[in-house]
């Protein structure tokens, strides 16, 4: 068997469904009501910047009134026990992950929680909604937007994140549909590398078929499963 000491796990809405935040790609195609691209694009927040500040204020809000489920929790578990390397690597922009007390982690899509200042360029966490205009704390002046990277923007920390896909024996995704790029081709990026892979997903995701191994059912019910799998072996 494969021996396992280099982990690197990708999350996506899905795992964070059990709580009760939205996934992007729901049966009506809607996130929140919008189409992803009146909200989710430097173009929309051109046209329309009120809408696309008030949509990011109302996500962040809305975090109060969720809370980590099992999935999250099983996560950092094995974070924290885990001796070898491990990579969590999400695609959310809640804080769940880090409310569940994992470390080791990247939101490669931006952060709820944070600002990014058009003038200086510095991300800083954010405490006053968008809307009313709050002073970067960096530079002083009124231009923070959403700290997202929007379709056609690069995600952060591309390069610490390509290096952990080299070198990981084990590369596991989780509640993601895999229709968005890059982090579509992670698992392809492992593969090719020697990882093992491993799915969890309500329904089969668009990139299934290049998985080893794929495991249908809620995330708050397959991960700590697999976590507790993982950590006796
Ligand atoms: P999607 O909404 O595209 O996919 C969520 C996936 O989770 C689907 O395949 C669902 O079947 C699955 N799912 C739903 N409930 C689940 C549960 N309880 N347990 C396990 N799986 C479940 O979300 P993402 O793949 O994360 O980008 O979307 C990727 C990116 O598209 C997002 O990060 C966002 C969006 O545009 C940005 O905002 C930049």
């Amino acid at each position: 068997m494969h021996e396992i000491n280099n982990i690197v796990i990708l999350t996506g809405a899905g795992i964070s469904a059990e709580s009760g935040v939205a996934t992007f790609r729901g049966p009506d195609g809607l996130w929140e009501g919008h189409r992803v691209e009146d909200v989710a694009t430097p173009e929309a927040f051109m046209r329309n910047p009120a809408l696309v500040l008030k949509f990011y204020d109302e996500r962040r809000a809305s975090l109060k009134g969720v809370q980590p489920n099992a999935a999250h929790k099983a996560l950092a578990r094995l974070d924290a026990e885990w001796d070898g390397d491990l990579l969590l690597v999400t695609q959310n922009v809640d804080d769940l992950h880090d409310r569940a007390g994992s470390k080791r982690l990247i939101h490669m899509h931006g952060e709820l929680s944070s600002g990014l200042c058009l003038s200086c360029g510095q991300r800083s966490t954010v405490t006053d909604d968008f809307s009313n205009d709050p002073a970067c704390p960096h530079c002083d002046k009124r231009t923070l937007r959403p700290d997202i990277v929007w379709f056609g923007e690069m995600p952060y920390q591309m390069d610490k994140i390509e290096q952990a896909l080299k070198k990981c024996d084990l590369f596991v995704s989780i509640g993601t549909s895999g229709a968005v790029y890059p982090a579509a081709g992670f698992v392809q990026t492992a593969r090719h590398y020697g990882a093992q892979t491993l799915e969890m997903n309500l329904d089969p995701s668009d990139g299934s078929l290049y998985f080893h191994k794929s495991r249908m059912g809620k995330a708050g019910e397959l991960v700590p499963a697999w976590v507790d799998n993982i950590l006796a072996d």
